[in-house]
């Protein structure tokens, strides 16, 4: 009993430092502050965090509505005055005439999946032969699915505002926090999309701004009143259009137009961790053990380091050899791949113990199809419902009642897995308003040791040393779990609108939010108004019937920016709407992400609740899979971890207090014992 009343005075006191510390941090944040609606440079913090900075540059006043429109006459295509910028048409087909590179191919599955009997018991690396009746279905590098046609605005009288006066009038900058969920969520969401889709501008030359013209650039000019280019004299964003089916080698399409590709896998199968095809899949493995390559420095594993022998880190000296490059964009995503390749390996050592006939090919196949399962898992019990709300997710099929050892037979052969091109290029980009400008390393008291601006760490080789050193690891840990994300709303932090991939030595960046905008030009997205009647809202005939979904607000910014509702892009219209219920997506957006996701899980011969004999888990395993959490998952493969809380995606509290190690559920792999006869050896 004094042993308990000890742990729980432990425990409440660690969580009144969370409580403490999370204000602390939050209030001593100097990033992330901006303002409301469309003042861009007028907050504080920032102000005097750039007048600290060697060259000092002055700041212009913010834009507000009225000298928006001053912005607007000098953007709005029927004022365009440069002929070169981003308002001219969109075709669809980029017409690269002359590949620089080895063309690109499409995926192709064998004649006859059932040759190999691998097929029906684990996945292909590269997606094929998952469904056996259309092997092709999900397979890497793939044409992305549409729910609606695409529109290319060149086949419209009115062409598009310039993508950057967009995202500086629409899009305010602050960084409020979400109520509850914290970064691991978000950094969760961008593990699964990188798992879904990649698009590749493959062949585009390094810098568009200096060569507009080529077929694959559509460069983004620069309103001179904004922040980049007031503060560097900057007219343009490079941006690279994406390659399509007209640009590959690919099978026969019955479409009437080009398609754009997608270079991994659709399937939730952590492609972005084993690969997509066998030459990605071969540089991972270390053919002992059923292990994964791994660097081992201070005491621990790590993602192996390249430097840059193959030219894979690019202008960098050295860089996460990783099968997806997007995986070491920031240490937090590095972080999450680094754990799941940690699990990996524990997982094939306790199965060499458990099953010591088990060779190479059979413990890697087990650990990987555990390490899939686990995060399916994770995905569809512990994060969708709290990206898409717990009642949507069981009223659509997504989850199931948690009958602990119940299979789940949903799959559904007719299913294409494929990313759908409003998905990708759109609705779940929309969470990129979810992240914050800045990431914190947190102390075993959930005192915050440092925060660190992300644009300093994007893509940088910094982030290597920065995660092996001392415990830097386990604090960010800490910190994913601690940290809230930042809200999602009609904002965007400056680190992600102004800074965004800024290199070293630069004051500024770019801008993601116009990059998506242009994304969904470049794809030829559906306009938000098709979508929304497509999604079974109300068609806008006028700008008054947005009034149920968006502000008064937007819509009359709306109005200025477009000539009519139905010129409203889906990547804009979508990502101002009040949010669903529960959700962090509007109706439109969440319609889109939620059919996306029951597409992954249904079209999914390999479904972790499957019932099938070959490819499945018995009931017990099943049982055990379904005690997987992110929190498990750091405990077993962090170092100096001893407390976190059981549902890491959301902030500690009453009902989440932080628990010891040893008390967090974890997957009892005894249950794998095989005392069969093994099939494969
Ligand atoms: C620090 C966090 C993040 C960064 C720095 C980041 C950055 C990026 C970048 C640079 C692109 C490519 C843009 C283009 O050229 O079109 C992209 C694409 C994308 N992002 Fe993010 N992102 C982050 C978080 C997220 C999150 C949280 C989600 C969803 C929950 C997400 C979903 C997507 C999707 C769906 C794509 C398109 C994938 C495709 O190529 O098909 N991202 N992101």
């Amino acid at each position: 009993m004094g042993l308990h009343i000890l742990v729980l005075g432990v425990f409440l006191q660690l969580f009144s430092y969370v409580v403490s510390e999370q204000s602390a941090l939050l209030s001593s944040c100097p990033y992330g502050h901006g303002n409301e609606g469309f003042n861009l440079d007028t907050d504080h913090s920032d102000r005097e965090r750039r007048n600290a900075q060697p060259f000092q540059l002055e700041v212009r006043p913010s834009v507000n509505e009225p000298n928006l429109d001053v912005f607007l006459k000098d953007f709005l295509p029927k004022y365009n005055v440069n002929p070169s910028s981003v308002t001219s048409g969109w075709l669809d087909l980029p017409s690269i005439e002359k590949q620089p590179s080895e063309p690109i191919k499409c995926g192709l599955p064998p004649q006859n999946c059932l040759n190999d009997s691998l097929n029906l018991h684990y996945r292909s690396i590269d997606g094929s032969c998952n469904n056996l009746l259309y092997p092709e279905f999900g397979i890497a590098i793939n044409r992305y699915r549409r729910l609606l046609p695409p529109r290319y605005v060149d086949q419209h009288v009115q062409a598009v505002p310039n993508a950057r006066l967009i995202s500086l009038s629409l899009y305010g900058e602050t960084t409020k926090t979400d109520s509850y969920r914290t970064m691991a969520a978000m950094q969760w969401g961008q593990f699964v999309a990188h798992d879904i889709s990649q698009l590749t501008t493959k062949g585009a030359p390094k810098d568009c701004c200096a060569e507009p013209q080529h077929p694959q650039c559509k460069p983004i000019a620069l309103p001179r009143g904004g922040p980049i280019a007031y503060n560097t004299g900057k007219s343009c964003l490079s941006f690279a259009r994406a390659i399509s089916d007209a640009d590959a080698i690919c099978p026969k399409s019955d479409l009437p137009y080009s398609e754009k590709l997608s270079v991994v896998t659709s399937y939730l199968d952590l492609s972005s961790l084993y690969g997509n095809s066998p030459a990605q899949n071969r540089r991972v493995r270390l053919f002992k053990g059923g292990l994964l390559r791994t660097s081992y420095v201070n005491g621990q594993h790590w993602v192996p380091v390249s430097h840059n022998e193959n030219g894979e880190c690019g202008s960098k000296s050295e860089c996460y050899s990783m099968p997806d490059r997007r995986n070491r964009f920031t240490p937090t995503i590095a972080l999450l791949h680094t754990i799941l390749l940690r699990e990996h390996n524990r997982l094939a050592e306790q199965l060499a113990l458990l099953n010591p006939a088990y060779n190479d090919e059979r413990l890697y196949q087990e650990a990987r199809k555990i390490n899939i399962a686990q995060f399916q898992k994770i995905t569809y019990y512990d994060w969708v419902p709290l990206f898409l709300g717990r009642d949507y997710a069981q009223l659509n099929g997504l989850i199931y009642p948690e009958e602990s050892n119940e299979f789940v037979n949903d799959y559904d052969e007719s299913v294409n897995p494929s990313a759908y091109a409003e998905f990708s290029a759109a609705a779940f980009r929309y969470s990129h308003t979810q992240i914050p400008g800045w990431f914190s390393l947190v102390a075993p008291n959930r005192s915050s040791n440092q925060t660190l601006r992300l644009s300093d760490y994007f893509e940088r080789p910094e982030t290597i040393q920065l995660l092996s050193s001392s415990d830097n690891f386990d604090a960010l840990i800490r910190g994913l779990a601690t940290q809230l994300q930042k809200r999602s709303d009609a904002n965007v932090d400056v680190e992600i609108k102004h800074y965004f991939n800024r290199k070293e030595f630069q004051e500024y960046g770019a801008d993601l939010k116009s990059f998506d905008i242009q994304r969904g030009r470049d794809f030829g997205l559906a306009s938000y108004n098709d979508v929304r009647e497509f999604c079974g809202l109300r068609r806008a005939n006028y700008w008054e019937d947005f009034a149920a979904e968006i502000s008064g607000e937007k819509i009359s910014l709306l109005r200025k920016l477009y000539a009519s509702p139905d010129d409203v892009e889906l990547t804009v219209g979508g990502s101002l709407e009040f949010h669903a219920p529960e959700a962090l997506y509007g109706p439109t957006m969440l319609c889109i992400v939620g059919k996306q996701l029951l597409n992954s899980r249904r079209s999914d011969r390999f479904f972790f609740e499957r019932d099938n004999h070959l490819s499945g888990f018995s009931r017990t395993q099943l049982a055990e899979i379904r005690k997987a959490s992110l929190a498990g998952l750091f405990c077993s493969n962090a170092h100096y971890l001893h407390y976190i809380q059981a549902n890491v995606f959301v902030f500690p509290n009453g009902r989440n207090s932080l628990l010891n190690c040893n008390d967090i559920p974890q997957v009892d792999l005894s249950k794998w014992q095989d005392f069969r006869a093994q099939i494969m050896n």
